[in-house]
């Protein structure tokens, strides 16, 4: 794994796992996590903490077979009847479960595989907030031979383990003379973000480059979301900012990103 350690490595050798080892996650690696969480909250201003050995709140998608052993979780903490915090929970938890690829360890966003009233007992939750989703984490089965896994394997895994919609589908709202005149950080934004997990596979967030004023910004395709395009929203744009190298979004459907 030593040969992978930048977030845009982590971007290009994601996938969601939904099997996973029963090994638990080792006192360093849980601290290590926590401390990455502790700080991603600071800035994000939410309340996600880490649950670990509560295969409980998996008890039904482990049953299944949907999920195998999965029994940790981040548990994302935000405030109610918010919608910017629901973007900023897909923005920063995001940035969490890349921290968590690099590591070698396995990430799924759940919406529904997940028990949230079992999950919400383990968690802090004042009167003003409520659990919005889960993050599993874990080894993902056959951790080991996982680890032996080259880069360019993995890289080639993510490329080809899902259907993804394309980059014309990704850049709508430009036309072909548009998109080819756009600078490579645009180009390799919309890139990363075309390999950001999304509720359903639904990729619902597009992403339009503004030549006059030499800005990106990220729309919500309101025919593709459903009740977690905002999350997406903050997962495409965490996707499409370490793609872009470096810059700013301003939050929000239709914020602008500003390349630095
Ligand atoms: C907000 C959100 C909720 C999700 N909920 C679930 C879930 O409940 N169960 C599940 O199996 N996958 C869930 N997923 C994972 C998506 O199905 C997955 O990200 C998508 O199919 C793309 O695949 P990839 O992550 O391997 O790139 C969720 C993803 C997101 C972003």
């Amino acid at each position: 794994m030593a040969e992978h350690t930048q977030l845009i490595d982590a971007i290009n050798i994601r996938t969601s796992v939904r099997a996973y080892d029963k090994e638990p996650i080792d006192d360093d690696t849980a601290r290590q996590l926590s401390m990455t969480i502790d700080a991603v909250n600071m800035l994000a201003d939410l309340n996600m903490q880490l649950v670990l050995n509560r295969p409980e709140v998996f008890a039904e998608a482990n049953a299944s077979g949907h999920l195998k052993n999965a029994a940790n979780l981040i548990v994302i903490v935000g405030p109610k009847d918010d919608p910017q915090a629901r973007e900023r929970a897909g923005f920063y938890a995001e940035r969490v479960a890349l921290a968590a690829t690099l590591r070698g360890l396995g990430t799924l966003w759940v919406g529904g595989s997940w028990d949230r009233e079992e999950a919400a007992k383990h968690v802090r939750v004042t009167k003003n907030e409520e659990p919005y989703l889960g993050v599993v984490i874990g080894h993902p089965e056959h951790h080991l031979s996982y680890r032996a896994k080259s880069y360019d394997e993995l890289v080639e895994f993510q490329r080809s383990h899902r259907p993804t919609k394309s980059f014309e589908q990704f850049t709508a709202g430009m036309s072909d003379a548009e998109r080819t005149a756009a600078p490579d950080w645009f180009k390799a934004g919309v890139e990363a973000a075309m390999k950001a997990p999304s509720a359903m596979n639904r990729q619902p967030i597009t992403f339009t480059y503004d030549a006059s004023a030499d800005t990106a910004a990220a729309h919500i395709d309101q025919s593709a979301g459903d009740g977690q395009a905002l999350n997406d929203l903050g997962i495409a744009k965490l996707h499409f900012q370490i793609g872009a190298g470096s810059g700013e979004w301003a939050w929000g459907d239709g914020g602008l990103f500003i390349h630095k």
